[in-house]
């Protein structure tokens, strides 16, 4: 029997697959949006660190004056989660399928090698996040968490290089996703003009380098003792 017999699965036609990628890619540019907006917010409120542990444990607990809005607040985020990693599952099966016999000699063209990182940016962040809330918002995996006590939890840890070494080479993951991300969103939900593309490329760059390097300062201040 040969290979191209009765069975084998057709490879998708053109329209068909840019059918099913699309509303993945409008999902993925919503959902990375409330992520994005979300990371912008909290690393705002994180650079309160440095005024000291009173401030920023009153800010701390402001975040949870009403339960109803904190919970609300967290479900959106992880329904927006859940479903950015859903698409993105998704599309990368459908772009594996469209090629089921992989490219002797791997030629992208429209993949940059940023779009390519993606994936495992955004694994390496998955991965950091879950982290992140059993050491900071659970405690589970700080050794001295008080609960309340969100400076002392904050600092406690940092000044261990090791601790703020995977913090900041996670905002270096978080810097690559980003700035990728927020660029692509522009195209997938029709934002993009040719004459804009190095504007918009700019303007990704920039915040994602603002939203990454004001999460990095936080770790950097406790490790070099300018907070502590
Ligand atoms: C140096 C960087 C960061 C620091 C110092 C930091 C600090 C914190 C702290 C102290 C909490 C607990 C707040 C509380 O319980 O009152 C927290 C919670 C959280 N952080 Fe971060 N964070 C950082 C980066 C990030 C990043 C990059 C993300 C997302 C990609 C993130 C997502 C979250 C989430 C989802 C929570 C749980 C919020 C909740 O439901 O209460 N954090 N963070």
């Amino acid at each position: 029997m040969s290979a191209t017999s009765a069975g084998a699965a057709s490879p998708p036609t053109a329209p068909s697959f840019y059918k099913a990628t699309i509303g993945k890619k409008v999902v993925m540019a919503l959902t990375g949006t409330v992520g994005a907006g979300f990371v912008v917010v909290h690393m705002a409120g994180n650079l309160g660190v440095m005024g000291g542990a009173e401030s920023f444990n009153r800010y701390a607990a402001f975040l949870k004056t009403s339960m109803l809005v904190l919970w609300a607040a967290r479900l959106v985020l992880l329904g927006s989660v859940v479903l950015h990693i859903r698409a993105a599952l998704q599309l990368y099966a459908l772009k594996a399928a469209a090629r089921p016999v992989p490219y002797a000699k791997k030629a992208y063209r429209a993949a940059t090698p940023a779009s390519r990182f993606m994936i495992w940016s955004g694994s390496a962040l998955g991965a950091f996040l879950v982290f992140h809330i059993l050491h900071f918002t659970t405690g589970t995996l700080h050794p001295s968490f008080i609960e309340g006590n969100v400076f002392h939890n904050v600092t406690s840890e940092f000044q261990k290089p090791l601790i703020a070494g995977v913090y900041l080479v996670s905002m270096a993951f978080l810097f690559l996703h980003l700035r990728h991300g927020l660029y692509s969103l522009t195209q997938s939900l029709g934002l993009s003009h040719p004459r804009y593309v190095n504007t918009a490329k700019l303007v990704a760059n920039a915040l994602a380098f603002v939203v990454a390097a004001g999460f990095a300062s936080v770790p950097l201040a406790v490790l070099t003792a300018v907070v502590r």
